[in-house]
C-alpha cells in the first residue's frame, strides 16, 4: 500500500506516468466515468480549504466513485479528544482512501502510519502540500512543454507557505532549473531549503524587488501571505501587501512567461491580471482535477485500458 506524503514519494517516471494518465483524463473524461465504482475516498479536513477538498470529491466523482468525511475539525470527534491516529483506524474501515489536511506538521504521516488504506497528504501546516505540487508541475509540464530549463520565480511569502516549500523539493529533480526567491526579509524561504539547493549546486538568488527581475522569468509563481500561520495580526498587516502584482509589471515580463498562483488569491494578484492569457491559475486549479484522478487511480491500482 502507498500513501502520498511529499512529492518526492514519487519518481521522476512515476511523476511522468501520472502526467501522462492526468491528460489522458482531461482529453478522454467519460473513459474513465466508472472506474472508481464501489470506491470510496474520504476528505478529512481540521483545515479549511476550497479547492484542494472540493477538487478531491470531484476527482472521485468524475471517477464513478463516492465521497464521505469532514471538512471542519470541529465537526469531527477531534473537539471530543480523538487522536488523528485513531480517527484514521476507523476511516480505514469506513473508505478505501483518505485525504487528509491538517495544522499539524507530520498529522498526515502518523495517519499513514498506522493506516489500513492509502493516505494523501492534502496539506500540513507549514509542511508540505504535495497534490497542489502535482498541480503546478502538471500545469508548467502541459502549458510550457517541459519542466526543465526554467527559471521560476516564487514571490511572496516563502516562509510558511508550504506549496513553495513542495514545488521547490519537486522541482530541484529537473535539469537547469534555477529558483529566484522574492519576499521581504521576513518571509525568506527556509534555511533548509537553501541549504538543500546548495547541496545540489542549483542556482538561486533571493531577492526583494519583483520589477527588477521579471525580464527573466519563464514561470512566476505568486503566494499569498499565509495570516493563519502569523502569531501576530501587526506582522500580517505591515507584510500582507508588501507585493501585488499587476498590469505595469506584467508589462515587464516575456510574452511568455506564466503566472502560477496556487490560490487562494487575496490581494497579490490585481484582478486586472486575470484576462492576460499567461495568468494560468484559474486553468491551474482545473489540472488539480484531472490530476488528483489519476492520482487517486494510481494508489488504488486502478488502471483504465485504452
Ligand atoms: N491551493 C489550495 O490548497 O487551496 P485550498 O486551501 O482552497 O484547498
Amino acid at each position: 500500500m502507498r500513501h502520498l506524503m511529499n512529492p518526492l514519494d514519487f519518481s521522476a517516471e512515476e511523476l511522468d506516468r501520472l502526467f501522462e494518465t492526468a491528460r489522458d483524463i482531461e482529453v478522454n473524461m467519460p473513459k474513465y466515468a466508472h472506474a472508481c465504482e464501489g470506491k470510496k475516498l474520504a476528505t478529512c479536513f481540521y483545515e479549511p480549504s476550497t479547492r484542494t477538498r472540493l477538487s478531491f470529491e470531484a476527482a472521485m466523482l468524475n471517477l464513478g466513485g463516492n465521497v464521505l468525511g469532514f471538512s471542519d475539525a470541529a465537526s469531527s470527534s477531534a473537539t471530543k479528544g480523538e487522536s488523528v491516529a485513531d480517527t484514521i483506524r476507523i476511516i480505514s474501515c469506513y473508505a478505501d482512501i483518505c485525504a487528509m489536511r491538517h495544522p499539524k506538521e507530520g498529522a498526515p504521516m502518523v495517519a499513514a502510519s498506522v493506516s489500513g488504506i492509502p493516505v494523501i497528504n492534502a496539506g500540513d501546516g507549514g509542511h508540505q502540500h504535495p497534490t497542489q505540487t502535482l498541480t503546478d508541475l502538471m500545469t508548467i509540464r502541459t502549458l510550457k512543454g517541459r519542466l526543465n530549463q526554467l527559471t521560476i520565480g516564487l514571490c511572496g511569502d516563502l516562509k510558511f507557505g508550504r506549496t513553495v516549500h513542495s514545488l521547490i523539493n519537486a522541482l530541484v529533480r529537473y535539469d537547469d532549473v534555477r529558483f529566484i526567491f522574492i519576499s521581504p526579509e521576513e518571509l525568506r524561504v527556509p534555511d533548509y531549503i537553501t541549504e538543500m539547493l546548495k547541496d545540489k549546486n542549483i542556482p538561486y538568488e533571493e531577492v526583494m524587488q519583483l520589477e527588477e527581475i521579471m525580464p527573466r522569468l519563464d514561470i512566476l509563481y505568486m503566494t499569498r501571505v499565509q495570516k493563519e500561520r502569523f502569531f501576530n495580526e501587526e506582522d500580517y498587516v505591515r507584510l500582507k501587501d508588501f507585493y501585488i502584482l499587476d498590469k505595469a509589471k506584467m508589462n515587464l515580463a516575456p510574452k511568455d512567461m506564466l503566472v502560477l498562483h496556487p490560490l487562494p488569491r487575496v490581494n497579490e494578484i490585481s484582478v486586472d491580471v486575470d484576462d492576460d492569457p499567461r495568468a494560468v491559475y484559474f486553468k491551474q486549479a482545473q489540472y488539480g482535477v484531472y490530476v488528483r484522478m489519476a492520482l487517486i487511480l494510481t494508489l488504488l491500482g486502478i488502471t483504465v485500458d485504452s
